[in-house]
């Protein structure tokens, strides 16, 4: 599970404690529901409810993106966070890129810039974090970063605002483009719809998918079967728990990614796409292949050292051992 660092769930403890709780309960399901509606954060409260109910979620999801490309992303210098809110993308990023130096975070709302500098502090030291008021859909041309990240944002943009946004993102990416966006049908759309876009840019797909073709959930999507997701467990803290009313200490926050690059990226592998589903002798796992097609398989104890991967392997995954296998009748 991924909790928030102690000093930032500290920062967020104290920002928190004068608020009754019904308050921020409240809040948060007015804010719940205005993300429903197409509506986002507008009021002090909205910002307190992010960073009680959201902020815990989307920093774990980010934290997961990381760690599944992590060696990838241990040369990056610098960082353009775009729709940055609080910055906690930031934090997850210290703990992943450790030649950090300087972090640059774009925001239109200036009370959540404000925010996110409180709840920061020098804590990050000493990575360089400059905090920018800056609507990322009138930006020309942003500046060059080794790595650009936009982490549930593209949501909130039109959609000709979202496309002219990947295209300057793209180019101000020198070694990666991150997009991270909830594990929704919308959110996928979002994801499907700028790998499409930035493969026609020329961009090498470095995760989720093992190739660079035509997404082969493309049409099952469009029938309205099945989305690229994948799912981590995000402990609840104090708040998190009494906004979400949840009794579970933890959940399961689902979401879509896609990581690409300028330049031409290594041998993909094979990425398990769903739970495995595990049975007494066989697991069975969806594939996402690097030929660009799903497939089914299922790995029994007669596979011997596959099955014993098999057992551990989870859901977004890694799995290198196709060739061994034949695909389920
Ligand atoms: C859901 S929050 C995500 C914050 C953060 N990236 C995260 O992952 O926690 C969306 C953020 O995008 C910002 N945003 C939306 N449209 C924007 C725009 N046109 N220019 C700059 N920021 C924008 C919002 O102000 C908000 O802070």
């Amino acid at each position: 599970m991924k909790a928030l660092p102690l000093q930032l769930s500290n920062a967020i403890d104290r920002e928190l404690a004068s608020l009754h709780p019904d308050k921020i309960r409240n809040a948060c399901f007015e804010l719940t529901q205005r993300y429903a509606n197409g509506q986002f954060i507008e009021t002090q409260l909205h910002r307190q409810a992010y960073i009680a109910a959201r902020l815990p979620a989307t920093y774990g999801v980010t934290q997961d993106v990381f760690r599944r490309i992590g060696p990838f992303l241990k040369p990056v210098k610098s960082l353009l966070d775009l729709g940055t809110g609080v910055g906690s993308l930031a934090w997850a990023a210290a703990d992943v890129m450790p030649r950090l130096k300087r972090v640059t975070l774009f925001d239109r709302d200036i009370e959540l810039l404000r925010l996110g500098q409180h709840l920061t502090q020098n804590n990050l030291d000493p990575i360089q974090l400059a905090w920018c008021r800056d609507d990322i859909a009138k930006e020309e041309v942003f500046p060059t970063h080794d790595a650009v990240v936009l982490s549930y944002v593209l949501n909130e943009l039109s959609f000709k605002e979202q496309i002219q946004v990947l295209q300057r993102a793209y180019g101000a990416a020198d070694k990666f483009l991150i997009l991270i966006e909830p594990g929704t049908p919308q959110g996928f759309e979002h994801i499907l719809n700028a790998r499409t876009l930035l493969t026609e840019l020329g961009a090498n797909v470095l995760a989720p998918c093992p190739h660079n073709g035509p997404c082969p959930l493309a049409s099952a999507f469009k029938e309205g079967k099945d989305w690229c997701h994948f799912s981590v467990r995000i402990p609840r803290g104090k708040y998190h728990r009494r906004a979400k009313e949840g009794a579970l200490p933890y959940e399961d926050e689902k979401y879509s990614y896609l990581v690409v690059s300028p330049h031409p990226q290594p041998h993909p592998k094979d990425r398990v796409i769903k739970a495995p589903i595990r049975k007494t002798g066989h697991v069975i796992l969806d594939l996402c292949l690097e030929e660009g097609s799903i497939e089914r398989q299922i790995i029994s104890k007669s596979h011997g050292k596959q099955y014993t991967t098999a057992r551990d392997i989870d859901w977004g995954d890694e799995w290198n051992d196709s060739s061994y296998l034949s695909p389920q009748e």
